[in-house]
């Protein structure tokens, strides 16, 4: 078993995503331990809770220092210890203890076919007005691990979307999440609960011998 944890800031509609896929068995060995948000008000927090699933507020405003804010966070995962962390919409720079401690555990999504439209102030619908800007004909999605750069960890999977003449940032933000966000994300979560499995069956194996 996977165990994940989620970190949000916002709607959470690829929290949504996840949750359906455990829920429908399209997500096998995957479970949610926890859902953490910088933002008491996130709707995702409310969408964890009707499935049951722990949440959790941590706000850097509850702080005087960022970096208390940061060792709390640390401190509250280290306690709950997942598998796997995933930043599904967390708008928070991520502490680069939390990347020390955590290596190759913590995935982010992103609304771009990175290394397009990615990096320091890409966010939310900058990205898509950033795309449509310069012209492009095709945008998407990727999932990677995260490092102590701006989306600049190694590549998982990346889906690929049409731009439609006529679209806006919101319109072509709507069809990326809808087409590749929220397929990619589970995918990529499965990829890495199957990679687990698979070393722990070649472990068991070398002790049986
Ligand atoms: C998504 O577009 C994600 O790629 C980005 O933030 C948005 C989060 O949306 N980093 P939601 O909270 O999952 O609905």
């Amino acid at each position: 078993m996977l165990r994940i944890v989620v970190l949000v800031s916002g709607g959470g509609t690829n929290l949504q995503s996840i949750i359906d896929h455990i829920e429908d068995g399209r997500m096998k060995n995957v479970s949610i331990a926890c859902v953490i948000s910088n933002n008491e008000g996130a709707y995702a927090l409310e969408r964890a809770k009707k499935h049951g699933i722990p949440t959790l507020c941590i706000s850097p405003k509850s702080f005087e220092q960022r970096s208390d804010f940061n060792a709390a966070l640390l401190a509250k995962l280290d306690e709950i210890h997942p598998d796997l962390i995933v930043l599904a919409g967390f708008l928070l720079v991520i502490p680069p203890e939390m990347v020390d401690r955590y290596p190759n555990r913590i995935i982010n999504i992103h609304p771009s076919l990175i290394p397009s439209f990615c990096g320091t102030g890409y966010y939310g619908l900058k990205v898509h007005e950033a795309a449509l800007a310069r012209g492009v004909k095709v945008s998407g999605a990727t999932v990677h691990y995260v490092d102590k750069g701006t989306d600049t960890g190694p590549i998982i999977l990346q889906k690929a979307v049409e731009v439609k003449e006529g679209d806006t940032p919101e319109t072509l933000q709507k069809r990326i999440m809808e087409q590749a966000e929220w397929v990619i994300l589970p995918e990529a979560i499965q990829k890495i609960a199957d990679e687990k499995a698979a070393a722990e069956k070649a472990a068991r194996q070398e002790e049986e011998r």
